[in-house]
């Protein structure tokens, strides 16, 4: 069954939906994505990702094309003519089509494309069972912190650790853990959560910040600071977020069990509280 896509305004069959080739996404990776989480029909952390979007955009100094209204209008519609119940809606804008030249063009006009991805979010092996993870060097640009279509360097990641028969891999720079390849990295020791604190090096994880609040409303303990790869190997657990992993377990890392080597209790009780909130607040 072909998929409804909106482009610029229109929703399409996704056989009908096209960009230019002149694209500067397509040509330049000049442009800003989010990913938004369905759950029963409904949309998780709507404001967070909108304002992130409108962050990214800030700092590319691109115009958003759209207003917030609008945007949740579009991603209702999309979730309503695909019939979506769970799974997610991807978003994309880039600056537009120009002719070839590195300087940004004037005028042109921002291409905005949406789609769904009807895929399981709750019932997922990967969070009854953990995931395997790797260490690499993070070899990705300086500003993390911008979510850019800039994914091929995540995306070899991906494949290093399943070449490895991994599932995911942990960015390691100057000693310390920045981030998966799409996702936070967490651990936690002697009860208490530990997370990189916030910068040019990470991506800003809307999940992050909802499990950040989740746990201090949970009294338990966290910290907000650079991890080295050796702490996270001798932690009693870890874990990652995203909006499409929520909290979930790592049980291995370059190839040595964390911990007892099964998803850790905080690990699961996060997954379970962050579900729990994510429904109550979906719109
Ligand atoms: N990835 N760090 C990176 C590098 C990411 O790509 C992502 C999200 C996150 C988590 O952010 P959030 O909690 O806002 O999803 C952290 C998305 C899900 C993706 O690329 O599919």
């Amino acid at each position: 069954m072909s998929r409804i896509v909106y482009v610029n305004g229109s929703f399409l069959p996704e056989e009908e939906a096209k960009v230019s080739v002149f694209d500067r996404g397509f040509l330049f990776a000049d442009g800003v994505y989010e990913v938004t989480t369905v759950l029963g029909g409904k949309l998780i952390d709507f404001d967070g990702h909108a304002a992130r979007l409108e962050r990214s955009l800030g700092e590319l100094e691109m115009e958003s094309p759209v207003s917030r209204a609008e945007l949740l209008d579009i991603h209702r519609e999309l979730v309503a003519r695909n019939d979506l119940a769970e799974g997610l809606i991807y978003l994309q804008v880039t600056r537009g089509a120009a002719d070839r030249d590195f300087a940004f063009p004037e005028g042109a006009m921002p291409t905005v494309v949406l789609f769904t991805q009807a895929v399981p979010v709750i019932d997922r092996p990967s969070a009854l069972n953990g995931i395997k993870v790797i260490s690499i060097p993070d070899l990705r640009w300086g500003r993390r912190d911008i979510k850019t279509v800039q994914l091929l360097y995540p995306s070899m990641g991906k494949m290093a650790a399943k070449k490895a028969g991994a599932d995911d891999a942990w960015m390691v720079e100057d000693g310390f853990v920045t981030e998966g390849t799409s996702n936070n990295a967490w651990i936690v020791k002697d009860g208490k959560l530990i997370t990189r604190h916030l910068g040019t090096e990470i991506l800003h994880g809307i999940t992050r910040a909802a499990v950040l609040r989740l746990a201090e409303e949970a009294q338990m303990t966290v910290e907000e600071r650079p991890f080295t790869l050796a702490e996270a190997r001798a932690a009693d657990e870890a874990f990652v977020t995203s909006a499409s992993a929520f909290v979930t377990p790592v049980v291995e890392i370059d190839g040595q069990p964390l911990g007892e080597g099964r998803p850790g209790p905080l690990a699961r009780r996060l997954r379970e509280i962050y579900i729990d909130d994510s429904r109550a607040k979906a719109i």
